[in-house]
């Protein structure tokens, strides 16, 4: 496919001017676009159990219904007025996944999924906001897209219990889209796609934890290694001016003890880059039957005709401060202090699959070996 065409921006500029800040079109970003899904595979994800998939239907823009997947037929929609909606097709689709390496001047874990929806004429989901970025590339068909700016008279509307949408917002962009155009929404600024005919959108969707996820996915990993439990000490203590005041001192000696479980870097890392690379969509994970055994792993390497792939969509990180790690879908792996240590940790981290050219040269250490036997093993890359 072809490049990003950025036309007077460059990913710097975007970044500076644009990201989180302002909603943006841009023409035509990629020349020639084909859909790396058509419509009858998308509705076929649809049918599959345990993928997520919505319809959200309207008649005339009242009476709308959320139906959710896995569906049977789409016969009883019609022609138009709907909208089908999957969520992390990038699992299911590498084509799809692919998408993603022309938006990495962010890295890949602000990245969530890629949504594919597919509207008939009149189909969409309503004015609505979101809490994070996303970029909509308008595949096939047209749509009219109407993005507004943040503004705090809108209210709220539940047209249906699972469908929330906001009050009508004055368009900062209103445009129809066409096969390449790219459209840059921030969070919380209200929009609204509404198909002209039958259309493809493919919604590049990042993610950003709240502080009170962070904060309690750290407090459960703090109980589940049994630390911090050591108790508050004041051996320094001076006389109490009054017994009933919580003095500003000891405020803070109490929240810096607190703190200081954070201070912890190699701790802390090794939450931060687990968490990352927690995924929050199925994906096609299948450990083999019978483990690798390194010598199995270098045996392959050795006769030189195999490819390793990665499961589409799976998280993955590398972390070379404080310590090395590698963190794929919510566990860490140890590596080597050395530089093809962090070589092969990026290889691994970034790529979708790998010849056995391109591990050959750092195979020779035993350790990585065993690192890419027990991605191996634990499903994470697999064997085609
Ligand atoms: C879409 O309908 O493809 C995008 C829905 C959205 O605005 O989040
Ligand atoms: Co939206």
């Amino acid at each position: 496919m072809n490049r990003l065409n950025w036309g007077d921006l460059t990913p710097e500029k975007f970044l500076n001017e644009y990201w989180q800040k302002k909603p943006l079109l841009i023409k035509n970003a990629f020349r020639d676009f084909t859909d790396p899904i058509t419509p009858d595979e998308l509705a076929g994800l649809a049918m599959e159990e345990g993928l997520e998939s919505r319809i959200i239907s309207h008649k005339n823009k009242s009476n709308w219904q959320v139906q959710h997947g896995p569906f049977e037929s789409f016969d009883q929609f019609g022609e138009q007025n709907w909208t089908l909606l999957m969520q992390a097709v990038n699992n299911f689709s590498k084509k799809t996944h692919a998408l993603l390496s022309h938006f990495n001047f962010v890295p890949s874990w602000r990245i969530d999924d890629v949504m594919v929806s597919y509207s008939t004429p009149n189909g969409g989901v309503g004015a609505h906001l979101d809490q994070y970025d996303v970029f909509i590339i308008q595949g096939a068909g047209k749509r009219r897209w109407q993005v507004g700016l943040p503004d705090p008279t809108l209210t709220e509307l539940i047209p249906h219990q699972d469908l929330k949408q906001i009050s009508p917002f004055e368009p900062y962009i209103d445009e129809i889209t066409e096969a390449g155009d790219l459209l840059y929404i921030p969070p919380n600024h209200p929009h609204n796609g509404i198909s002209i005919e039958n259309s493809m959108n493919f919604s590049i969707g990042f993610q950003a934890p709240n502080s009170q996820e962070l904060w309690s996915t750290f407090t459960d990993k703090l109980i589940d290694q049994n630390r911090g439990e050591q108790r508050f000490n004041d051996k320094d203590r001076k006389l109490a001016a009054d017994p009933a005041l919580l003095s500003q001192e000891d405020i803070g000696s109490l929240k810096n003890f607190m703190l200081s479980q954070l201070e912890d870097e190699n701790f802390f890392s090794e939450f931060i880059g687990n968490y990352l690379t927690q995924c929050h969509h199925p994906l096609e994970i299948l450990v083999p039957v019978t483990p690798f055994t390194t010598d199995d792993i270098k045996q392959l390497i050795d006769e030189g005709d195999v490819v390793f792939y990665k499961v589409s969509g799976i998280k993955s990180l590398f972390v070379n401060q404080p310590n090395n790690a590698l963190h794929f879908n919510g566990e860490s792996f140890d590596l080597d202090t050395d530089t093809d240590s962090e070589t092969v940790a990026s290889l691994l981290a970034n790529e979708q699959c790998l010849t056995v050219k391109e591990f050959k040269s750092f195979s020779v250490c035993l350790k990585k070996l065993t690192l890419l036997t027990n991605l191996l093993n634990k499903g994470y890359w697999y064997i085609e």
